[in-house]
């Protein structure tokens, strides 16, 4: 899978994603992420990515131009390899709520994504209609309910959750306990007994007892 991020600030993934199981995927080549600063992609003296709406209104607006060139020099790297299977998405609070379900579809059926993380009050809303006119769509999506300053922190969770769902990516033991166990279950781990204030504070008798099914049972359960 290869996520290619645009961006105007491709500092900010420097350190996340080159981290803990990302950093292994990547070194795996189970992964590529490449981050598109859209500075590069502007023509002008100031390398200028954004301007003022029109009709007025608070903010600034990410420009076209360098959008459409950013976004046609990744398409381009993928007619190299025809088989890629793209998908273009664009993070905005009003988007389509991105839940586990999505990141498993994106792992199964995609192999190249372009995310665009936006920024200010959004971008130029002409980009759908360029893309929709090349026979390419834009996909809104939002990571929940509030309001973020930009798509960056949007992109790293899609990037997360998405590459935890491609073989290899997670060890071959965390993907089968979390198949077995399931995700978010009470865990614990050494002391036996953890004495805080003078109470003592005890990991649950059933699974100190070696008994795989009792312990399976009660994972169920919890
Ligand atoms: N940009 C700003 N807030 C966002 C959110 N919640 N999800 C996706 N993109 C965003």
């Amino acid at each position: 899978m290869k996520f290619n991020i645009i961006t105007i600030f491709p500092h900010i993934f420097d350190s996340y994603l080159n981290e803990s199981i990302l950093k292994r995927a990547q070194k795996k080549g189970l992964i590529k992420i490449k981050i598109y600063d859209l500075r590069k992609f502007t023509k002008d003296k100031h390398r200028k990515v954004d301007d003022k709406p029109f009709g007025g209104g608070p903010g600034m607006v990410i420009k076209i131009e360098p959008l459409v060139k950013a976004i046609s020099s990744i398409l381009k790297l993928k007619t190299k390899n025809q088989k890629l299977k793209t998908k273009i998405v664009l993070f905005t609070p009003g988007g389509k709520q991105f839940d586990n379900e999505t990141a498993i579809n994106l792992a199964r059926n995609y192999d190249n994504l372009i995310l665009i993380a936006g920024r200010y009050e959004g971008i130029d809303e002409r980009i759908k209609k360029v893309l929709h006119n090349s026979g390419l769509k834009i996909h809104e999506l939002s990571i929940g309910p509030y309001v973020l300053t930009g798509g960056e922190l949007p992109a790293m969770t899609i990037i997360d959750a998405v590459s935890r769902q491609i073989k290899g990516v997670l060890g071959k033991r965390e993907s089968l306990e979390e198949k077995r166990f399931g995700i978010g279950m009470p865990v614990y781990t050494r002391p036996e007994i953890f004495i805080y204030k003078g109470k003592k504070y005890r990991v649950p008798k059933v699974l100190l007892s070696g008994n795989h099914k009792k312990i399976e049972e009660w994972h169920r359960i919890k």
